[in-house]
């Protein structure tokens, strides 16, 4: 087949792609016709700059990475066989070079600053007074003065600056005067571009110089994956995603940065040789159409009530994003009117950072404490030095399983970090070995359950040890907690201090117990008044009505989830016939598993879980399906698993991109976020699953591997 000519080029870049994905389908490459090859290669450094832009500044792919993939590599095939096709602004050429011996300072044309913070909404108030009133001379008191808000990413700041499009040199910010010539490096980051695109025709050509600055961070999940690969390998991991950052962009050999996976984000420009937008929000609308990226969190307002608002809603959803901010930059929109404010010291007066509550704290670690779980999984617990974190008092955190503190060297006196992250439970992040007076002591698993006395084992394949006595009172303590938690029989007014109180004096000691309780019983526990009594008896009897998945979830088989008990509710209209299943039967209910169908069969194989079922019922508990527990083909498409389920994902998968995954489960009416939370049914583990995993486990969230995810997705 003969090269294209120009003429039967397809003029939409989709359309051209796939011209030339058949192309190389039929013919291969390269081509021994230099000019042939020329074309070719011209051709696919646009169609890959295209799907770059694509993937990288406009967050929506077109194409598979595996068809990107050859696009990519019939380039660098062609360019290897006709060196002299080889431009520097190739998107193959963003490696490359010897390392370097120390990086060169490179002299900022004007300083990059930092940025004055502000810690709350008077705050905000107070620098936006100041603003409107160094702005009297050109600003009536009644034109509204309009902000531009952005988060603020945590980071590295660099500067690009591009000639004619192309880009030159790139800078750390250094002491904002003079940084660091890290141009190598930056050609590694995908998401900064060799080459600027000509901005559509909107009355603004591309400038003959400009720089552009913006932050260089590593996306969590990126961190999570990039860590444990760290891990495995035995070098030490990263605390968190800054530092990685940081670690990776001052390489001096820019092969190591090139692995690394680097993102960058732009917010704004600095010195320029041509003309640029009025406004901030119009700069970075510009940057966005010159194919640099910049982050779609961020808004124009016109005054400062909606600003706080905006600040104050983003303290909450942080972790929603995956990537770490640390705060939100607010900025006076227009250009001319920043001129006028100018800077005092190192800072501007027309931005201001409003920065979120800290959510590390060190402290002193008491003790260390073991809880018994209602599985009988025993966990270590932090007792700390009180301390304030985010505006909560924290004084217990979790230390996860015993493998945890010893790879961490954590001891019992030692200073630690402890980090409150959204919703997820206190943990304590590592020890400061540096502030060890030699008091300190090394911890060990107790050999005894601090509730029953008993034994504990460490079981194969298993992090935490295990209280295995099946009265332990502190694994019914939990189990009852579970039993009447929002997942399971959801009884109001049951929480963990009442099912203490209930347990230890005796009244409750099996689950049936809870139904045959009567109000003389609660009147005489501390603190019941005829009220409150009342209030839990109803509670109990309400949830005598729950449908039969919840119950089953309550009554805490392990691997009996939400997600589990749902599934077998489909494959069997009652507790009694659950009760009389095969293993054989079990593994044939879509997404049950050989090791689930063991746990749900040597439960019911326990004389006590027979009797405490057959109780359950006589005393008047629904153990029927009821009909919205149908299986999914009798319900009609709104019983989707994946419709109105939140997802979060964790490492890599090996047949879709985290882009594809989110939008398979996004297309079934499901959702995808950033972190795990008390709203998460799904984690999907990918290969090197990050902290997210931990998180999801101790939530009890149903995680799926790639196969399971799949079969969810062919149910759906
Ligand atoms: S504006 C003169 N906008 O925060 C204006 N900075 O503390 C200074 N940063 O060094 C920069 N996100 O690295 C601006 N949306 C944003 C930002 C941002 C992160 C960093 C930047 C700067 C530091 C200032």
């Amino acid at each position: 087949m003969a090269a294209p000519t120009t003429s039967d080029v397809p003029s939409n870049p989709v359309e051209h792609t796939q011209v030339l994905l058949r192309r190389l389908e039929q013919n291969g490459m390269p081509t021994a016709d230099a000019e042939e090859a020329a074309t070719l290669a011209a051709q696919l450094r646009e169609v890959v700059r295209f799907h770059d832009r694509k993937y990288y500044v406009e967050d929506a792919p077109l194409i598979p990475d595996s068809e990107y993939d050859r696009l990519f590599h019939a380039l660098y095939v062609l360019e290897e066989a006709h060196p002299e096709l080889q431009t520097p602004e190739s998107p193959t050429q963003r490696i490359g070079g010897e390392p370097l011996d120390a990086f060169e300072k490179v002299a900022h044309p004007e300083p990059l600053l930092s940025l004055s913070n502000a810690f709350d909404a008077q705050d905000l108030r107070d620098w936006y007074d100041r603003c409107r009133q160094g702005l009297a001379g050109v600003l009536a008191d009644d034109e509204p003065l309009h902000l531009s808000a952005e988060v603020k990413l945590d980071g590295l700041a660099v500067a690009l600056t591009y000639e004619d499009g192309r880009l030159v040199v790139a800078a750390t910010r250094g002491d904002g005067q003079v940084g660091e010539n890290i141009t190598r490096n930056a050609r590694t980051i995908r998401s900064v571009p060799l080459r600027l695109s000509t901005p559509p025709d909107d009355g603004l050509p591309l400038p003959e110089r400009l720089e552009v600055r913006g932050e260089v961070f590593m996306r969590r999940s990126r961190f999570d994956a990039f860590n444990e690969r760290l891990r495995e390998r035995g070098d030490a991991p990263f605390a968190n995603p800054r530092n990685a950052a940081a670690g990776s962009l001052r390489q001096l050999d820019p092969t190591v940065t090139a692995e690394r996976p680097l993102s960058f984000l732009a917010y704004g420009v600095g010195p320029a040789q041509g003309t640029v937008p009025p406004t901030q929000s119009a700069t970075l609308d510009w940057l966005t159409r010159m194919g640099i990226p910049v982050s779609s969190q961020r808004a124009r307002f016109d005054d400062i009530d909606a600003v706080v608002d905006f600040c104050e809603a983003w303290v909450d959803k942080r972790d929603t994003l995956d990537m770490e901010i640390d705060g939100i930059v607010v900025k006076v929109d227009r250009i001319a009117y920043q001129e006028v404010l100018g800077a005092i010291a190192k800072a501007p007066r027309w931005a201001i950072a409003y920065k979120f509550p800290a959510r590390e704290a060190t402290t002193t670690l008491r003790d260390i404490e073991v809880n018994v779980g209602r599985t009988g999984a025993i966990k270590p617990e932090a007792v700390l030095e009180p301390v304030h974190i985010g505006g909560v008092t924290v004084s217990q955190a979790t230390l996860h399983n015993a493998d945890y503190i010893a790879d961490r060297d954590i001891r019992v006196g030692d200073t630690v970090v402890v980090k409150r992250a959204g919703d997820v439970i206190p943990q304590v992040v590592r020890s400061i070995p540096e502030a060890r007076t030699g008091e300190e002591s090394p911890w060990a698993m107790p050999a005894r359950c601090p509730s029953c006395g008993s034994a504990i084992v460490r079981l194969p394949d298993e992090a935490d040890y295990f209280c295995m006595a099946s009265d332990c009172p502190a694994q019914f303590i939990r189990l009852l907690e579970h039993f009447a938690g929002r997942s399971a029989m959801d009884i109001e007014g049951l929480g963990s201090k009442l099912a203490v109180l209930l347990a230890e004096e005796g009244l409750v000691t099996r689950l049936s117990d809870l139904y045959d309780l009567s109000k003389d019983e609660l009147l005489q526990l501390e603190g019941f008044a005829e009220k409150k009594a009342q209030n839990l008896l109803d509670g109990i009897e309400a949830s005598t009505a729950q449908p039969l998945h919840r119950l089953l979830t309550g009554l805490g088989i392990r691997h009996v989830g939400r997600d589990v008990a749902l599934r077998l509710v489909h494959a069997f209209p009652s507790l009694e016939a659950l009760a009389e299943a095969s293993h054989e039967s079990l593994t044939a209910v879509d997404g049950i598993g050989p090791v689930t169908a063991e746990s749900v069969v040597d439960w019911f194989a326990v004389e006590e879980n027979q009797s405490l079922v057959e109780d359950l019922r006589s005393l008047g508990v629904n153990t029927e399906r009821q009909p919205e527990e149908a299986p999914p083909e009798a319900r009609g498409d709104a019983a989707s698993p994946i419709a109105g389920a939140t997802f979060v994902l964790t490492g890599a998968l090996d047949g879709f991109t985290r882009k594809e995954a989110k939008t398979a489960i996004e297309q079934q009416g499901g959702k995808v976020t950033g972190s795990v939370s008390g709203n998460t049914d799904y984690l999907v583990r990918g290969q090197n699953p990050g902290s997210k995993l931990q998180q999801a486990q101790e939530r009890e969230v149903t995680v799926l591997d790639e196969e399971a995810f799949r079969d969810l997705l062919e149910q759906a």
